[in-house]
């Protein structure tokens, strides 16, 4: 059964066949069409931590193609009421697939355990990847062709960078993290990346300024993640030179995107005028991630639909 716990889940070719997947699909529904591919599938929405994007963009994307989603709130007592098996081989009865945001990653094993059904990992604290797949459709549009471009992420070495910068080895993109001493991308990640994409360029620094200079897309998020509260004083603090304003922009050539993740911290790790400038994608970023879902909710529950209609 396939799963989508973290992008290693994918190849390149099956990630660019999304992408592919995603651009069709976002121009039809452009032009008023909106393929019925998944006609009466369920997906559950399973999710310990708030969400506007996530939810909406599974509940919508999931009825366009044709098929329904019901989102479980606390009372179905995951992890409360019976065991982590029982919980989910009874899922797996009723609904096609789940998508899961949990606090931990080791949750949202616990759950494809016993592939009782396909599980979209929808947000943990490792990684998220749906996100990435959003976030690199927004730059091929902006480009045509993504390789050899180069991604900055002024921040955190978080669940939203960790899963970039996955996505950017597997599509040959420059990856750079711009992030205080103490806050990198943690080393078992990086031996995973260097692991499978020997070629992969990632790179990290203290100084966001040089960073910046050779970027395409500028990508930020919060400096304090959900579950991370009580660090906040020490994370503003530790950040308060990895703001991505004007005077960052500045330093970037001129035809950089800005990128988010949302829900951003206006003020703290991005400015109003950046947010709200010429240069920023992060209203279609959003977006995207209803376009790039549709077409992994397909990938998983029935590839045969790509192969037959989608060539890269
Ligand atoms: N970017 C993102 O996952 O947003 P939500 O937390 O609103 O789902
Ligand atoms: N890093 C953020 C991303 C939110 C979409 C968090 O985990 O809270």
């Amino acid at each position: 059964m396939r799963h989508l716990l973290t992008l290693f889940d994918l190849t390149p070719q099956e990630l660019r066949q999304i992408l592919a997947t995603a651009q069709t699909l976002k121009s039809k529904l452009k032009q008023g069409e909106r393929p019925a591919i998944l006609e009466r599938y369920t997906l559950a929405l399973l999710f310990e931590k708030p969400s506007l994007r996530t939810r909406v963009s599974f509940e919508t994307g999931m009825n366009h193609l044709g098929g329904s989603s019901l989102f479980l709130g606390d009372d179905v007592g995951w992890g409360k009421r019976e065991s982590p098996s029982d919980f989910t081989r009874v899922l797996g009865q009723f609904v096609d697939a789940v998508a899961c945001r949990a606090k931990s990653h080791e949750r949202v094993e616990q759950l494809a355990e016993y592939n009782a059904v396909p599980i979209i990992n929808s947000l943990t604290d490792l990684c998220h990847p749906c996100q990435a797949i959003a976030d690199v459709l927004t730059l091929l549009e902006n480009f045509g062709e993504v390789k050899d471009r180069h991604m900055v992420f002024v921040g955190d070495g978080n669940n939203v960078s960790r899963s970039l910068a996955l996505a950017c080895a597997m599509l040959d993109i420059q990856f750079t993290l711009a992030r205080p001493d103490g806050y990198e991308l943690d080393q078992p990640w990086l031996d995973r990346i260097g692991e499978k994409y020997p070629n992969a360029k990632m790179n990290q620094t203290a100084d966001p300024i040089a960073a910046v200079e050779t970027a395409d897309a500028i990508y930020t998020d919060v400096w304090t993640s959900m579950g991370q509260e009580a660090e906040s004083i020490a994370r503003r603090a530790a950040f308060k030179n990895f703001q991505v304003n004007e005077q960052l922009l500045e330093a970037a050539p001129k035809t950089a995107r800005v990128l988010h993740c949302l829900p951003a911290v206006r003020g703290e790790e991005i400015t109003d005028a950046v947010m709200d400038g010429p240069q920023s994608d992060v209203i279609e970023q959003a977006g995207n991630r209803m376009h790039a879902q549709k077409a992994l909710m397909i990938q998983l529950l029935r590839p045969e639909w790509i192969a037959e209609n989608i060539s890269v």
